[in-house]
């Protein structure tokens, strides 16, 4: 059978955007189809890749040329976009988090099952090459029995806000929640992507007062073999912490009793300025090791991925259910928090 390259479809030029145009353009993918609300933001894309430009995205979704859609729009879209798509039958590419509830990634990730076409939710941070070579790791490790987790991010000072004070809504108006959604997705998404799905959790979710805001979430993520995992995402405002000393606080230890893994990620949007690090401690040997990689763009892995995988026809990951899981892993940290009880986890048969 003749290798069909896929013909890219993308909704939404907005900040996230240029990681997905460069991914593609280095993986020598085709775009045929750029739509945004704005012509202006559009403009750029549309000539480089020679695209068709639309405002509405049902234009691109009728452009039989397209054979596959990326949607890159704020969240509350993410679910009629991705259904409708399906429907269409294109192949989906969904920025995080893949949706705005665990109901609808649940029918998302059900209805790309049914139709057989590939979905793949963008959690770039797997493709990060100390990524890649700590899941080839963790089975080295023997029995796992802890790991803490951290995404900590320099948003300023959440903490000491005068009652009545106004916050900015715009990271839950576009992204449907604050520091969880932002930054908590990726690094719960590392977990599982590392360790699997988790049996119950207990959390803590510490709000702005009288809004919506979430500043700060802790949790503790069990395991039915017995490892617990403890989870922090938070706004800070201390500049020169983290690996990199320049506030970007995220990484990821897992213990086992044969030794340590220590993933330390970068700055999303500048991670051509350092590698992401990785340590591993070997218990039988008693040496450490840190593998350096060269300062890789996750997206530009991420994409050429996924283009293979289009081309190939194989449904890598991210997948559909592992967008699900993250999705159903933050609700139930915020359900559990306002319980103030642990919860299990339902799959749902995902
Ligand atoms: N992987 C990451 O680290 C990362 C970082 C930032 C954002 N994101 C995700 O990327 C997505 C987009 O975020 P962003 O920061 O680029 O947002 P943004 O607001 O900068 O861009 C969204 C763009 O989509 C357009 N748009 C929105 N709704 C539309 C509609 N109905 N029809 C046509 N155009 C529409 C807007 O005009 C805008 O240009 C979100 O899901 C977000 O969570 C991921």
């Amino acid at each position: 059978m003749a290798v069909q390259s896929p013909k890219f479809g993308i909704i939404g030029c907005g900040n996230i955007a240029r990681f997905h145009f460069e991914g593609l353009r280095k993986a020598g993918a085709e775009v045929v189809h750029v739509v945004d609300r704005r012509e202006d933001v559009a403009d750029r894309y549309v000539k480089e890749f020679g695209a068709k430009f639309s405002t509405d995205y049902r234009a691109l979704l009728r452009n039989p040329e397209v054979s596959v859609v990326t949607i890159l729009t704020s969240s509350q879209y993410h679910y009629p976009m991705a259904m409708e798509a399906l429907a269409a039958g294109k192949d989906v590419v969904c920025e995080k988090t893949m949706m705005d509830c665990a109901d609808e990634a649940e029918a998302v990730a059900k209805r790309a099952a049914e139709t057989g076409q590939l979905f793949f939710t963008a959690y770039m941070k797997r493709f990060f090459p100390a990524a890649i070579k700590a899941k080839e790791l963790v089975p080295r490790l023997g029995t796992l029995f802890s790991a803490q987790v951290r995404a900590y991010q320099q948003w300023g000072n959440y903490y000491d806000i005068e009652p009545g004070a106004a916050v900015s809504t715009m990271p839950l108006d576009n992204y449907g929640g604050a520091i969880i959604k932002c930054a908590g997705s990726h690094m719960i998404d590392m977990t599982l992507y590392l360790l699997g799905r988790p049996a119950s959790v207990y959390a803590h979710v510490d709000y702005v007062p009288g809004t919506a805001f979430d500043r700060k979430a802790t949790a503790l993520l069990e395991y039915d073999c017995g490892l617990a995992v403890s989870l922090e995402a938070a706004t800070h405002p201390l500049k020169r912490i983290g690996y990199e000393r320049n506030s970007w606080d995220e990484f990821i230890q897992i213990n086992g009793v044969n030794g340590r893994l220590e993933l330390f990620t970068v700055k999303w949007d500048e991670p051509e300025n350092n590698p992401a690090l990785l340590i591993h401690y070997d218990n039988e040997t008693e040496t450490t090791t840190e593998h350096r990689f060269g300062c890789v763009n996750p997206f530009d892995v991420e994409m050429e991925y996924m283009v293979r995988c289009l081309q190939d026809r194989v449904q890598g990951s991210p997948s559909a259910v592992d967008g699900f899981n993250v999705d159903l892993v933050i609700e139930s940290m915020v359900e559990s928090s306002k319980r103030r009880a642990p919860l299990t986890f339902d799959w749902r048969g995902l």
